[in-house]
């Protein structure tokens, strides 16, 4: 039997754990699993504050029934819809008729949509406000982040923000709940991933959302993915790590993404590298595209300020693994990199030119002269690749 976890007084944790799913969103893995978290406050009103992947129904269930201990739940505050936190909301109704659905207009449509209801449904305006007694309730509109009816819902008395998604990681909760319980540095890789992966799109509207929450006092960030946030020096982290990824700022250090079939363009992405390190940048990853997941390539080239990209010509075209990633990079509006890039080709070349035709699109300000490699690597081949590796150093070293 598991219990639900006190975080506080009146305020428990009824979340579940997940490391059954291979994939988030059938996309991205999960080596360390992830949470959907649920709290529940009690007070001479009772609120649950988002519900849980179906799968995990049962679980969920059997612990707010027993936080509740005999009171009936009076709301649920849907702060996002995505069926990771409101697939449960279905069988929370039919357990529940009488809870009241708290959401805004858009979250009323999905409810609709995706559940079919549409009675006991509160649609709340920004800035609404709602007592559950010594608790009271603010909404904070939130659109975007991650889905257009997000939103935040701040407790006042013990200031407590139930933020949705934002400030969520992937990775299990083993044991302990709140940042105070475990060893926080071990989800910060994580969160960059999961921000990038998941919201790294809406860079503009977590701005916003930041902005709004800049004159609340936070003592507690209940996120629906990851820890509980509490100690005040890791929620200046938290805080900051997602302003930092939502300004798309980038530290020192170079992504090398190449596609090889038989290690030509290899060598050409092992030389610029060479020559990054040669001339004083420590922080250089090379991706393997075909090998390594795009989710952890994504997050590094969040990490990073510098990209270099590397593809062979393949039916004309670029590498099709290289030419997916660039299209996650794309679809995510990324800003601000400094980018080189280099090609093969064995009887006719493409790769350099849909290259050119992404730095265009993306308006990274490309530095250093690309390179096309005919067949192997000759002499002029390598120079052409230390150069770029220098230019690129050279730039970053601008910014120091
Ligand atoms: Fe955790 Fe956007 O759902």
């Amino acid at each position: 039997m598991l219990k639900p976890i006190p975080i506080k007084e009146d305020l428990f944790y009824v979340g579940v754990n997940d490391r059954t799913k291979h994939l988030f969103e059938n996309l991205w893995p999960l080596p360390k699993g992830v949470s959907y978290n649920s709290y529940l406050i009690k007070d001479e009103k009772t609120a649950l504050f988002d519900t849980v992947d179906v799968c995990y129904s049962d679980t969920f269930f059997h612990k707010l029934e027993i936080a509740l201990d005999g009171k009936q739940l009076d709301y649920v505050v849907i702060n996002h819809m995505e069926p990771d936190h409101s697939g449960s909301l279905g069988l929370l109704k039919s357990r529940f008729p009488n809870v009241q659905i708290i959401g805004n207009k858009r979250t009323a449509d999905m409810v609709q949509g995706f559940h079919g209801i549409t009675d006991g449904v509160k649609v709340i305006a920004d800035g609404e406000e709602l007592s559950l007694g010594k608790h009271q309730l603010v909404f904070y509109l939130t659109p975007m982040v991650h889905w257009p009816e997000t939103m935040m819902t701040y407790e006042k008395t013990s200031k407590i923000i139930f933020s949705g998604d934002a400030f969520g990681t992937f990775g299990t909760l083993d044991g302990g709940i709140t940042d105070a319980q475990l060893y926080p540095e071990r989800y910060y890789d994580e969160m960059i991933r999961y921000y990038s992966n998941i919201v790294g799109k809406f860079g503009s509207p977590v701005q916003k959302a930041l902005e709004k929450l800049s004159t609340l006092e936070i003592n507690y960030i209940c996120s629906t993915h990851g820890p509980v946030w509490t100690l005040p020096d890791q929620i200046e982290k938290v805080v900051s790590i997602y302003d930092k990824l939502s300004r798309y700022q980038g530290d020192e250090g170079v992504v090398i993404a190449y596609g090889s079939m038989y290690g030509n363009t290899e060598q050409m992405a092992e030389t610029v590298a060479y020559e990054l390190a040669q001339q004083g940048i420590r922080e250089i990853i090379l991706h393997n595209v075909s090998k390594r997941s795009h989710s952890y390539i994504i997050r590094d080239i969040f990490k990073y300020k510098g990209l270099i990209v590397g593809s062979p010509t393949y039916n004309n075209k670029l590498f099709p693994e290289v030419e997916y990633l660039l299209s996650k990079v794309e679809g995510r509006d990324m800003k601000n990199r400094y980018f080189g890039y280099f090609g093969s080709f064995t009887w006719a070349g493409a790769a350099v030119k849909r290259l050119a035709q992404f730095a265009e699109d993306t308006k990274f300000e490309v530095v250093g002269n690309p390179v096309e490699m005919k067949q192997a690597m000759q002499l002029d081949t390598h120079d052409a690749c230390i150069a770029l590796g220098k230019a690129m150093a050279d730039r970053l070293k601008q910014d120091r």
